[in-house]
């Protein structure tokens, strides 16, 4: 068992195309790992049409939902699984803002977008939306793995 598991949470992640095509992946992976986050599940892949307008279900109104599904199947994707305490609001901050102009620099999108609809990455907005866009993403489940670093992570 894990040291402080009660406050344990995961969060699903994904590099867009733009994050791909631009080589930011390594960037990005660094930067949730030097957090002291946990990787616990990664795949490169690229998504059907049907697939990703489940994905973005919720934003299905929106007049930007064309171009939202036309954007992310337009190359693969890198879809992960990270898990730590407070993952999913503290993976947000780290990605910052959904507008690029109004990320702050430091943020993946403040350092490296201009337009939200080329925003690099994509994260859970809430523990809820991430439990489901992790079923929906890795329905083969997600292994399990204990960390060394732990100890010097958590207290
Ligand atoms: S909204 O309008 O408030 O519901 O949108 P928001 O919650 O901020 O963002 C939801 C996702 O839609 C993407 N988005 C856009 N894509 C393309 N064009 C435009 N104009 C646009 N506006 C919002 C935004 O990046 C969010 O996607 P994810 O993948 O979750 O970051």
């Amino acid at each position: 068992k894990y040291q402080g598991e009660a406050t344990m949470e995961s969060t699903f992640i994904m590099i867009k195309p733009d994050g791909v095509q631009r080589g930011l992946i390594g960037e990005i992976i660094s930067r949730f790992e030097k957090k002291g986050f946990y990787l616990k599940a990664m795949k490169f892949i690229t998504v059907e049409r049907s697939f990703a307008e489940k994905h973005y279900a919720d934003l299905a109104t929106k007049p930007f939902f064309g171009g939202l599904v036309e954007y992310i199947i337009s190359g693969p994707v890198v879809a992960m699984v990270w898990e730590g305490k407070d993952v999913v609001a503290t993976g947000r901050r780290i990605i910052g803002a959904t507008r690029p102009w109004e990320a702050s620099p430091g943020t993946i999108r403040g350092d490296f977008a201009v337009e939200v609809g080329r925003n690099v990455i994509h994260g859970s907005d809430a523990v809820e939306s991430a439990q489901k866009e992790i079923a929906l993403w890795f329905p083969e489940g997600v292994s399990e793995w204990k960390s060394q670093m732990h100890p010097w992570i958590y207290e």
